[in-house]
C-alpha cells in the first residue's frame, strides 16, 4: 500500500552549492548531511526539508563515483530517483516485479544506532528510479549514513510556505507515453486519471500529449508527457535533446497560500515564466468568483484555471539549472480542483516558446 511521496534525490554537480540555493531561494532547511566527515568517502549529500517536502542533493567526490558523475555529465543536474512511502517494502517491490517492473535494487536493509530502514528500487524512464521506503523500524533524522549538518547553516530568506509534493511529471519520447502509463498502472496498481490527446495541449506552433496516472486513492499523481507534431519543436522534444534522454520534467509543489509563496519566492530571486497581460483580461471576462484579487494575481504572474466549482492557481519557474530541463510548478488547489490547469496550458506554453526562441531551440 502506497501512502504518499516520501523524498526526491537529485544528482548535481555541487551538492553544497545547490543545497544553499534551495535553502536561500526556496526556503528549505538543511537538515542532514552525509559525506567524508561521517564515513562516506565517494559522495556527499545534503538532506533538505520544508514542511512535508523532503529532498536530497547528492554529488560525486571521486571520478570513480560513476553512477553520479556519468549521470551529471549526460543529463546535467536532475532527478535521479523519487521514493514513495509504503507499509511493506518487500510486498510492494515483489508485486511490482511480478507485474513487469524492471528491478534496480532488491529490498535491502541499512542500519545505524537509530534502527533499521528498508528500501528497494525499480527503473522508470531512462536513467531514473522509483524507490519504496518504510520507516517503521527507524527513528533517525532521515536514513542511516545521514547525521545533522556538520556546520550550522544560518540562511536568511523569506518564508515560502511550500507544503507538499502534488505531482511529479516525466517527459518521454514520441509513442512511449502509453507504455509508461501501462507500466505504472500494472506495476503499482495505478489508474489513468486524465488524458490529453491531440489538440488538447497545443499552441499555434507546438504540441504535446499527456496522460496522468495516479494511485487509486489519489496520494500519488504522475503525469507523463510525450511530444506531438507541430510546426516547431515541442518543448518535450527540447527537453529530451537537452537532457539527453527521458526523465523528470517538473515537480509540482502545493502551497496553502500561493500569493504569499510567489511573493516570497520572487523576493528570494526565483525566476518564473512570464504571462502576457492579455491573459488577465480574459480571466476577468470569465467573471468566475475567486477569493483572490485578479490584479494581485497579475502582479505576481499567477495563473488561474477554473474547473467546475473549484479552481487551480499555478505558476511554473524557469528551468532551475543550466540546461532547459527541470523546473518547479507552484500550485494551490481551491474547492476540490483536481486538474492540472488545462485552461492555462496555452499561456504557459507560449511563455515557454518565447524562452525556447531565446535559446535557439525553435
Ligand atoms: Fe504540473
Amino acid at each position: 500500500m502506497i501512502q504518499g511521496f516520501d523524498h526526491v534525490e537529485f544528482y548535481v554537480g555541487s551538492a553544497k552549492m545547490v543545497a544553499y540555493w534551495y535553502a536561500k531561494a526556496l526556503g528549505f532547511a538543511i537538515a542532514g548531511y552525509r559525506g567524508p566527515e561521517n564515513g562516506c568517502k565517494d559522495r556527499t549529500s545534503y538532506y533538505l526539508v520544508k514542511n512535508k517536502i523532503k529532498l536530497v542533493m547528492t554529488s560525486a567526490l571521486q571520478p570513480e563515483t560513476q553512477d553520479i558523475s556519468s549521470f551529471v555529465t549526460t543529463h546535467g543536474d536532475g532527478v535521479k530517483r523519487f521514493s514513495v512511502l509504503v507499509d511493506n517494502v518487500e510486498s510492494a517491490y515483489h508485486r511490482a516485479i511480478e507485474h513487469g517492473a524492471i528491478s534496480v535494487r532488491k529490498p535491502y536493509r541499512s542500519e545505524d544506532k537509530h534502527g533499521t530502514l528498508e528500501e528497494a528500487f525499480i527503473r522508470i524512464y531512462d536513467d531514473t528510479e522509483l524507490g519504496f521506503i518504510n520507516y517503521d523500524h527507524y527513528t533517525g533524522l532521515f536514513k542511516p549514513g545521514f547525521d545533522a549538518p556538520i556546520q550550522d547553516f544560518v540562511i536568511q530568506c523569506e518564508d515560502t510556505g511550500l507544503e507538499s509534493i502534488d505531482h511529479i511529471v516525466g517527459n518521454v519520447r514520441e509513442k512511449e507515453m502509453d507504455r509508461w502509463a501501462d507500466y505504472f498502472n500494472k506495476t503499482l496498481d495505478f489508474e489513468t486519471f486524465i488524458e490529453f490527446g491531440p489538440g488538447d495541449i497545443t499552441t499555434k506552433y507546438s504540441a504535446l500529449l499527456s496522460k496522468v496516472v495516479r494511485a487509486k486513492d489519489n496520494v500519488i499523481k504522475l503525469p507523463i508527457n510525450e511530444p506531438y507534431k507541430g510546426l516547431k519543436k515541442s518543448q518535450i522534444e527540447e527537453y529530451i535533446e537537452e537532457y539527453h534522454g527521458t526523465g523528470i520534467q517538473h515537480i509540482a509543489i502545493a502551497t496553502p497560500d500561493i500569493l504569499s509563496s510567489i511573493r516570497a519566492l520572487r523576493k528570494n530571486g526565483v525566476e518564473f515564466l512570464e504571462v502576457p497581460a492579455t491573459y488577465y483580461e480574459e480571466l476577468k471576462k470569465k467573471k468566475f468568483k475567486i477569493t483572490e484579487d485578479i490584479d494581485e494575481l497579475q502582479k505576481l504572474g499567477i495563473l488561474c484555471d477554473i474547473e467546475g466549482q473549484g479552481y487551480l492557481l499555478q505558476l511554473f519557474t524557469k528551468p532551475i539549472g543550466d540546461r532547459p530541463t527541470f523546473f518547479f510548478e507552484i500550485i494551490q488547489r481551491r474547492n476540490g480542483a483536481q486538474g492540472f490547469g488545462q485552461g492555462n496550458f496555452q499561456a504557459l506554453f507560449e511563455a515557454i516558446e518565447q524562452d525556447q526562441k531565446k535559446r535557439g531551440n525553435w
